[in-house]
């Protein structure tokens, strides 16, 4: 049984960096006209409002978008995925975070797809019941991981697999390798987006290197891998610290809006200060 509740997390520093590249590569996929296909391995319940519930009891949100809500100097890319996060806050007033499933939604247009799965049952049918009729969308409450066969490569050979798993199982670490490798077999030219936790944990410190193995000569644009330090470890080293997001096949825009955004980051959301950032990439 799946304990994990992105709810409890939502719009904090991971969010923040996760959701902006997000953004980043739908924005360059809607350059072109022909549709995408989208693929949120691990979707959550779509969005979350910060007024209640696990939101507001954590407020994790508080030290991630909260620090970023009234600022004036953003950098582009951090602004881009603002003015989508102010779309569901009509009012000037942080009120709900979209998550990934709504971020997709918002910049969609009628001849793109998405293909959302989520396990946890009352996070599925939040889901379902917010985007499970629209056209062009399907909510499956079933292993994203177990996907990719059917789906991959989209009938327009255009599009994005989105893996954010909570790790709260630990065998998550081993199975994100497989699927990049599956992912780049069936989709050499697929955007792969993977979402990492920085903890002081084996399997988490050797995740972004063995990534970069497995894209290495099979990702036909090559990958990029993006890391925002914010946090420290409690006494006993338990703790996030960060987080970071490897993309096989990033689009060339990405890498010059991460070098603008992520030091500019890492110093708002440090907590203590200061921060860290690191930004790699490597073409084909
Ligand atoms: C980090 S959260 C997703 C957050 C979401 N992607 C976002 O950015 O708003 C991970 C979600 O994956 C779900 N999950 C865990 N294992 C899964 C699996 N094998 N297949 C589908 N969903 C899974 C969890 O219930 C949880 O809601």
């Amino acid at each position: 049984m799946l304990a994990y509740r992105h709810a409890f997390h939502a719009g904090n520093h991971a969010d923040v960096l996760k959701h902006l590249v997000l953004v980043a590569v739908l924005r360059h996929l809607n350059a072109k006209e022909k549709g995408w296909r989208c693929v949120d391995t691990h979707a959550g319940a779509g969005g979350y409002s910060l007024e209640g519930g696990p939101a507001a009891q954590r407020a994790e949100w508080r030290t991630g978008i909260g620090r970023l809500w009234a600022r004036d100097d953003l950098p582009p890319a951090v602004a881009d995925y603002l003015d989508v996060v102010r779309g569901f806050n009509p009012d000037g007033v942080l009120r709900q975070v979209p998550g990934s499933p709504a971020i997709e939604q918002a910049l969609r247009r009628p001849q793109d797809q998405l293909r959302l799965f989520e396990l946890h049952p009352t996070d599925h049918r939040i889901l379902a019941g917010y985007l499970g009729a629209e056209p062009g969308v399907e909510v499956r409450m079933a292993d994203g991981f177990g996907a990719l066969k059917s789906l991959l490569p989209p009938p327009t050979r255009r599009g994005l697999l989105l893996i954010d798993p909570s790790y709260e199982i630990k065998t998550d670490y081993a199975r994100v390798l497989p699927a990049l490798r599956e992912a780049l077999e069936r989709f050499a030219e697929g955007t792969v987006v993977i979402w990492i936790p920085q903890l002081q944990l084996l399997e988490a410190a050797k995740l972004p290197q063995r990534l970069k193995t497995a894209a290495t000569g099979h990702a036909k644009k090559g990958w990029l891998l993006a890391g925002l330090t914010v946090a420290r470890a409690d006494a006993r080293g338990f703790g996030m610290i960060g987080s970071t997001v490897f993309v096989a096949n990033p689009p060339h825009t990405l890498e010059p809006a991460l070098r603008d955004a992520l030091p500019w980051l890492a110093d708002v959301l440090a907590d203590p200060g200061p921060g860290a950032w690191q930004l790699a990439s490597a073409g084909a």
